[in-house]
């Protein structure tokens, strides 16, 4: 197949890319050699790697209102929603699977095909840990799935909470998760990280914890996890997720921790319409944003993804799998709306979670990698971020995933 007459992300000029059996296996100057007659014209659009999702929790998602709404709008209200949901209702892993494919057809729709899920291991069915790794193996070659046991009620605030995360690694879980800030104590704080990176190797499993996702400028568990990173040699493998405090940091601490987390080589992942949503919500006047510092992670050179957390669930009711509205948000609220940001921020929901999900080899618009792509309604990315740019076509390991037209508005005046 060929894609003839596109832009490629970051060079200049116009293309012909040709794909065969799942990989690029050409790409030259546009009008130099001649194209087949059913060549896809791109007329000039923007072709680039896939989005990634670094960060979202399928099994959760579309769950919004049962058995009722978060009325507070709290971080906390989500979690004793969640709660009720997966101890009044009968877990099926086939409605899992429905629900998690429904919002992954709402992602592919806005071209991602990688995506990372955390599920809930503090749920003793593992229902949910079922469904996701079968939904794994069954998307694998349409969209790939990587999950993360995620102990939402905390490792050691839970009886046996170890032997679950135990039991979801031994079921094939990607990754380990955590949840410090939320363990009943500092002390359980800091045993949960320990674990969780012994769990890592043990298991030769990558690292993504949600970390310090609260308002509380106390909460600096995110200096145990990069220490632990940096000891370990883990950084690449680790993620620290969310890490709102960061943004309730008092300068003169965050500028010594940075030091750290250059060194550590940790990766971070920010949901910024899901923590404007969350947090704050304590906050009279002046309000916080409750996200981290994502400018000065990404000014200092530490790869910091942006995701989405939700779609339409306990913890966040809208949402509908479009990573530039989360884009939109994150420069927003981060400050990042400045002329050099926006000539490469869709790094932020593309490279930036490739290298946090670890998968950066088959990812990039080169002869020889997977044919990996989508195809934007756009020449650039200050257009694409500006006019919030369509999807229209996304192929991955060359099959074509989703195909649009663009909509075609007729003005009247
Ligand atoms: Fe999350």
């Amino acid at each position: 197949m060929v894609i003839t007459g596109c832009r490629i992300r970051g060079k200049e000029g116009l293309y012909d890319v040709t794909y065969d059996n799942g990989v690029f296996t050409k790409i030259v100057v546009h009008g130099k050699e001649e194209v087949p007659k059913d060549a896809y014209r791109a007329d000039g659009r923007m072709m680039m790697p896939p989005f990634v999702e670094p960060h979202i929790h399928l099994d959760c998602v579309l769950t919004a209102g049962i058995p009722h709404y978060n009325m507070s709008g709290t971080l906390f209200e989500g979690i004793s929603t969640w709660h009720e949901y997966k101890t009044t209702q009968p877990l099926v892993v086939s409605e899992i699977k429905e629900r998690a494919k429904t919002a992954l057809r709402l992602m592919a729709e806005y071209g991602v095909q990688f995506v990372r899920t955390h599920v809930d291991v503090t749920e003793t069915s593992f229902k949910g840990v079922e469904a996701l790794e079968e939904l794994k193996e069954e998307m694998k070659d349409i969209i790939e799935i990587q999950t993360v046991a995620f102990p939402q009620n905390g490792i050691l605030s839970v009886r046996d909470g170890k032997k679950l995360m135990e039991k979801a690694m031994d079921m094939g879980v990607s990754c380990v998760g955590g949840i410090p800030h939320y363990e009943f104590s500092r002390e359980f704080g800091i045993e949960s990280i320990n674990y969780i990176f012994d769990l890592a190797e043990k298991y030769d499993a990558m690292i993504d914890v949600h970390c310090d996702e609260i308002d509380d400028g106390q909460s600096r568990f995110l200096e145990t996890m990069a220490t632990q990173a940096w000891q370990r040699e883990m950084g690449s493998r680790t993620v620290a997720a969310h890490t709102c405090a960061m943004g309730s940091y008092n300068d003169a601490y965050c500028s010594k921790l940075f030091r750290l987390l250059k060194e550590s080589g940790i990766r971070f992942n920010s949901c910024p319409s899901a923590s404007m949503h969350l947090q704050g919500r304590i906050d009279t006047y002046p309000k916080r944003r409750g996200i981290t510092r994502i400018k000065e992670l990404w000014d200092a050179g530490i790869n910091i993804a942006l995701g989405q957390d939700s779609i339409a669930d306990p913890w966040y009711p809208i949402g509908v799998g479009n990573l530039l509205r989360v884009l939109e948000m994150g420069i927003h609220a981060g400050h990042m709306t400045g002329y050099e940001d926006l000539q490469h921020c869709l790094d932020l929901i593309s490279i930036n979670g490739a290298r946090n999900l670890c998968v950066e080899e088959e990812y990039g618009i080169e002869a020889g990698k997977p044919a990996n792509f989508i195809l934007l309604d756009g020449k650039d990315d200050y257009e694409v971020i500006r006019y919030l740019s369509p999807v229209i076509l996304s192929v991955h390991n060359g099959n074509t995933i989703m195909e649009k037209t663009p909509a075609v508005a007729t003005i009247h005046f």
